[in-house]
């Protein structure tokens, strides 16, 4: 039961102690006053109650005029009203103002208790109305679709923390929706009016990505043949994402803590620092922590950056997402590709809702535009196959050993070579370099497995495409 009470308004000392042991009965907690004015008072002082039941024609006072009181007071507070036989008038002139109910007394037991049982459900049905629609507002405000608790509380939070200026760390595992929190967290605040930069940290040699954020005087390098204002700069007024800050390396660190203190840089060849005013917003995929712990990530950076932080559970921890989320894939992308598609198939939905999906919601967004293009592809066993179950392809009746690992380990490749490519924005040279390859054997691989970077239709694969 309720905590809140029920205020029982009338004048009638019999009914009022029968309404309370009645209602007391029945679990609820029971306030009871003799006249409108001393209710209107107590409402009036903050009093605000689960229902009221109001004696509608009481002999003192104008029954309609307290009730117009109570709702100019909180427009939320069902209220029944209590009247006599002949009073019929009263009685809808008080539905048009916006009584909930009415009892027409003497009335039975059961009739109170369905009334005051339909009132209750009324007003349950109305709270779950007010959370879908602020859900949705979620939608229309941030991009952000989600149904899942522990996510709206993250929004919720996200949406509190946004007018302050702190920085806030994004953690969550490749996909998850990193990007869209921190856009939501730049529109929900203040800055929104300002610029939304974001730097890629992992995108960019170490040299390169300095002079990317802090800029150069002409002449700093040989190439600099004229000024280049950097990211912070560019983001002054505004709000800064660093994507992937735990590639940074151990100077540029230095250097970040360093504007973070100081509110303040100076470009590359130049001893003249530049005030800025720029909240900083971070993203990993990494454990940052554990980072700190081997000595690859500054402490106090950390600590710096992790005023607030936001942990996205990852899409297979909130599965429930899964169709909401398809839906919203398939509006979105279902004219652009003139696709004939109207819904996910049963058979289709029920795989998505037990797959694992490693690339959490960036890999449901590339499946849904698949299947909008070429609904006819097996999908189905794609994701078999993409979900390590690489050994379940091939049939059991040629079995080799051999061939069972070579295909498992090319799958596992593959994923592994689509994500380098990805986080280096397809730098060819770049992703050979980290994969400890040679670039010839990177493009070799692309040829076989018919990997280009396109319209992400053509991509193949099922992992992490563009
Ligand atoms: N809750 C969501 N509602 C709607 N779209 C979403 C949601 N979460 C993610 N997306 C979409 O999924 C894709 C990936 O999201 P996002 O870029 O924010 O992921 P990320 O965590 O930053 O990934 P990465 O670690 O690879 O940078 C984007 O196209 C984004 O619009
Ligand atoms: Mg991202």
């Amino acid at each position: 039961m309720s905590s809140r009470s029920i205020l029982v308004v009338d004048n009638d000392t019999v009914i009022r102690e029968y309404l309370a042991t009645f209602l007391a009965a029945r679990g609820h907690a029971v306030e009871c006053l003799g006249s409108g004015d001393e209710a209107i008072e107590r409402l009036a002082s903050g009093f605000s109650p689960l229902m009221i039941l109001l004696d509608i024609v009481p002999p003192d006072k104008d029954g309609i005029e307290v009730l117009s009181n109570f709702k100019s007071i909180d427009p939320s507070i069902p209220i029944i009203t209590l009247s006599r036989i002949g009073q019929i008038k009263t009685v809808v002139e008080a539905m048009k103002i916006g009584a909930s109910g009415y009892l027409t007394k003497p009335f039975e037991e059961e009739a109170l208790e369905l009334e005051i049982d339909n009132v209750l459900e009324k007003q349950r049905l109305k709270e779950e109305v007010k959370t879908l629609k602020q859900q949705l507002a979620y939608i229309e405000q941030g991009n952000i679709l989600t149904s899942n608790p522990q996510m709206l509380r993250i929004i919720d939070i996200a949406r509190h923390v946004a007018g302050t200026d702190v920085p806030v760390l994004i953690l969550g595992e490749s996909g998850v929706g990193k990007e869209v929190v921190a856009s939501f967290i730049h529109e929900q605040s203040n800055r929104s009016d300002g610029p939304f930069v974001k730097v890629n940290c992992a995108a960019l040699p170490h040299e390169l990505l300095e002079a990317e954020l802090f800029g150069y005087e002409r002449g700093a390098v040989t190439s600099a043949i004229r000024d280049k204002t950097g990211k912070f700069e560019q983001a002054d007024k505004g709000t800064m994402l660093l994507d992937e800050i735990g590639e940074l390396s151990p100077y540029l660190q230095t250097r970040l803590l360093q504007v973070l203190q100081d509110s303040e840089i100076s470009r590359l060849g130049s001893k003249r620092p530049v005030k800025i005013n720029v909240r900083v917003l971070a993203t990993t995929n990494k454990k940052l922590k554990e980072a700190v712990l081997k000595g690859e990530f500054r402490n106090d950076l950390y600590f710096r950056l992790n005023v607030i932080k936001f942990e996205l559970p990852p899409l297979r921890e909130r599965r429930e997402d899964i169709p909401l989320l398809c839906n919203h894939f398939l509006e979105k992308y279902r004219d652009r590709y003139q696709s004939p598609v109207r819904q996910i198939p049963k058979e289709l939905m029920e795989l998505f809702l037990r797959y694992d999906w490693p690339g959490n919601v960036r890999q449901l967004e590339n499946v849904v535009k698949r299947y909008l293009i070429l609904p006819d592809a097996d999908i189905i066993s794609e994701l078999k196959t993409a979900n390590t179950e690489a050994v379940a392809v091939i049939p059991t009746r040629t079995v080799s050993l051999k061939e069972v690992s070579g295909h498992a380990a090319e799958v596992a490749e593959k994923e592994v070579v689509l994500r380098v490519l990805e986080d280096t924005g397809w730098n060819r040279k770049e992703a050979a370099r980290r994969l400890m390859i040679s670039y010839k054997a990177l493009r070799n691989k692309l040829k076989k497995w018919q990997l280009v970077r396109q319209r992400p239709e053509v991509v193949r694969a099922l992992g992490k495409s563009a």
